[in-house]
């Protein structure tokens, strides 16, 4: 039963369709490290409670070691007949050590809480590069904005010309759901980090006197979970970490669509480094926003493995079910793609040049300064109803003409409101509309500036 944690009880193996079927060391073995690290707090459980001598766990830990050597060398690998990393390490190890001292390892553990326990390992160490790699992007959204301090563009609803605003405004509307993907990460692992499974066995808990809290914190856990039927039948733990990573996805999405729009001709407002954009085979002319373009992409696929990962979840009886052995290639990939799509994006919006100057001229226009007109009649006295119908009037009339609002004639307005003196004037430009909205969170620079240091102090402190 080379390879195999079980067979005693059966007459014949398992049909090689079986083990084709249930194998998973070609996923699975990116948590050997886990396993093995596993492995050593456990023979330190079992030691404390005096199921080893001190030899045996001297020797136990010395084969782990050299597996683990071995496995950073990239010379440790499963064999064929090998079902899962759990089978193939006890295996190897077993080598090393011989089944007398390696035989012992495996008292008072299953691979269901190992499984639920080395998951966790793995999804901590890679929430917090991934929780970096955010804020890498954070940081490079606030550069952007700190360098065009000033500059103003048109601000869209509906995808059409809305109110000016500041650059740095909408940049930093990107980065702070960003920074909140950090928080979520954070608040994920404040859940995960003081519950080891480790301890639960198969489902019921152990007999053999080992201190769960032993090896919860020789783990870098900071306890043990309460309920050994939770610890090894819950994956809402992985779920959750698979929203977050859909989410940040999401998150991602949004700001490449915009890249993608604004590299357009018809925008013209940003130019891609040539390093983090493409070349068309056919046409010679072609710079590529394919960066943006894979992120608008691989957020649906990770939208995907948060759904497949709750479809297999649901409705799944309680204990460990052999369905959970599907929770790990959706949020391996999960991790994946964030981990190699995240440095390539930060890259390419770190680089981008922007247009300023078309963004300027452009931001006063499709009559974005009307709301102006209507809060400066506020101002003046004028009920906010009657306002945005003159307003509305003023609008009207230019559009009649053909122009924008700011080449009204003072008979022009004065005809359509004796309210409409040329003091008007004074908030029709973009830098006046911009300057008029200086309430927390708006768009006036000084505003901006300060919501860029909230925003950079924030994310220090992440
Ligand atoms: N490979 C399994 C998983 O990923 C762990 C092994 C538990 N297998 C079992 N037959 N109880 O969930």
């Amino acid at each position: 039963n080379e390879g195999k944690l079980w067979g005693g009880r059966f007459a014949s193996g398992p049909s090689p369709e079986l083990d084709a079927l249930s194998r998973s060391t070609h996923f699975d073995w990116r948590l050997a490290l886990y396993d093995i690290a596993g492995s050593h707090a456990h023979a330190k459980a079992l030691g404390a409670a005096g199921l080893l001598t001190a030899t045996d766990e001297v020797e136990l830990h010395r084969g782990l070691d050299l597996l683990a050597q071995r496995f950073t060398d990239g010379t440790l690998r499963p064999s064929e007949s090998d079902e899962d990393v759990h089978g193939a390490l006890e295996r190897l190890l077993l080598d090393e050590v011989g089944p007398e001292v390696g035989g012992r390892l495996r008292a008072g553990r299953s691979r269901n809480d190992q499984i639920a326990t080395l998951f966790r390992c793995y999804l901590l160490d890679h929430a917090d590069t991934i929780s970096s790699l955010v804020l890498d992007l954070v940081n490079a959204l606030a550069q952007q904005a700190d360098a065009h301090m000033g500059a103003i563009m048109p601000g869209r609803t509906h995808l059409q010309h809305a109110q000016p605003v500041l650059l740095s405004h909408h940049l930093l509307a990107h980065a702070w759901p960003l920074m909140r993907d950090v928080g979520r990460l954070a608040d994920w692992r404040r859940r995960v980090i003081g519950s080891s499974p480790y301890g639960s066995g198969a489902l019921a808990g152990q007999s053999l006197g080992l201190d769960p809290e032993l090896v919860a914190r020789e783990l870098g856990f900071t306890g043990s979970i309460e309920n050994s039927i939770d610890g090894t039948a819950s994956r809402d733990f992985v779920a959750e970490f698979a929203y977050v990573a859909a989410q940040i996805g999401v998150d991602v999405s949004r700001l490449a669509e915009e890249v993608i729009l604004w590299s357009t001709r018809e925008f013209d407002f940003v130019t891609l480094h040539d390093s983090w954009s493409t070349g068309s085979s056919i046409m010679p002319q072609k710079k590529n926003p394919d960066i943006s373009e894979l992120a608008r992409g691989k957020a649906g696929r990770l939208i995907g493995n948060v759904s497949g990962l709750l479809a297999t979840l649901k409705a799944l009886p309680l204990a460990y079910n052999r369905d959970l052995q599907e929770d790990k290639e959706p949020v391996f990939d999960s991790v994946d793609t964030l981990e190699v799509l995240l440095p390539a994006f930060t890259g390419q919006i770190a680089t981008l040049v922007f247009n300023t100057e078309r963004m300027a001229v452009l931001a006063p226009q499709g009559f974005s300064l009307a709301t102006d007109i209507a809060e400066w009649l506020v101002r003046e006295g004028v009920p906010f109803r009657e306002a945005h119908e003159l307003a509305g009037a003023c609008v009207r009339a230019a559009e009649g003409r053909g122009v924008e609002l700011d080449a009204l004639t003072d008979g022009e307005f004065a005809a359509i409101s004796a309210h409409l003196t040329p003091d008007v004037r004074a908030v029709l430009t973009a830098d006046g509309s911009v300057r008029s909205r200086n309430g927390r969170g708006g768009t006036a620079p000084e505003r901006v500036q300060e919501q860029l240091g909230q925003l950079q102090r924030a994310a220090e402190e992440a």
